[in-house]
């Protein structure tokens, strides 16, 4: 019996990591990036885990990608643009955390 539960606990877990690896976080959902964005796939724009690994190692990259996504921008990754998303600099706080969140992604 130990053992059943002990395996039913394992199975759920997998379940919720595989969910939480692929699943757009709330604040992204609440912000709108999930309009353009996925975390495995490429939609209007990269994938996030794309984006992860292209500035795995960078130290600049926070500040850089927060500016980016703040004031909006094209050319890194296509021709096509990404919107200003906080032109006003109201929800720094949400862009900063979704990408520190971006940039855990890289495997
Ligand atoms: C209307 C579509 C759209 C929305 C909404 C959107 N993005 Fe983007 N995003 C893009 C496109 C297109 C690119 C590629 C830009 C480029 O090539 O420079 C991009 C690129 C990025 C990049 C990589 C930038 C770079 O210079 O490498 C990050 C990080 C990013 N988006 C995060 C976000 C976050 C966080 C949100 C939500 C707050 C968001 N995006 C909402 C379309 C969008």
């Amino acid at each position: 019996m130990r053992y059943i539960i002990a395996r039913l606990v394992a199975a759920v877990l997998i379940v919720a990591g595989n969910a939480m690896a692929a699943d757009m976080p709330d604040l992204a959902k609440k912000n709108g990036c999930t309009a353009c964005h996925m975390i495995d796939k490429k939609l209007v724009g990269p994938a996030w885990m794309d984006v992860a690994k292209k500035y795995k190692g960078d130290a600049g990259a926070e500040a850089k990608l927060i500016a980016k996504v703040s004031k909006g921008g094209s050319g890194v990754w296509g021709t096509t643009s990404m919107p200003p998303l906080d032109p006003s600099g109201k929800k720094q706080d949400d862009i900063k955390q979704l990408i520190q969140f971006i940039l855990t992604l890289a495997k």
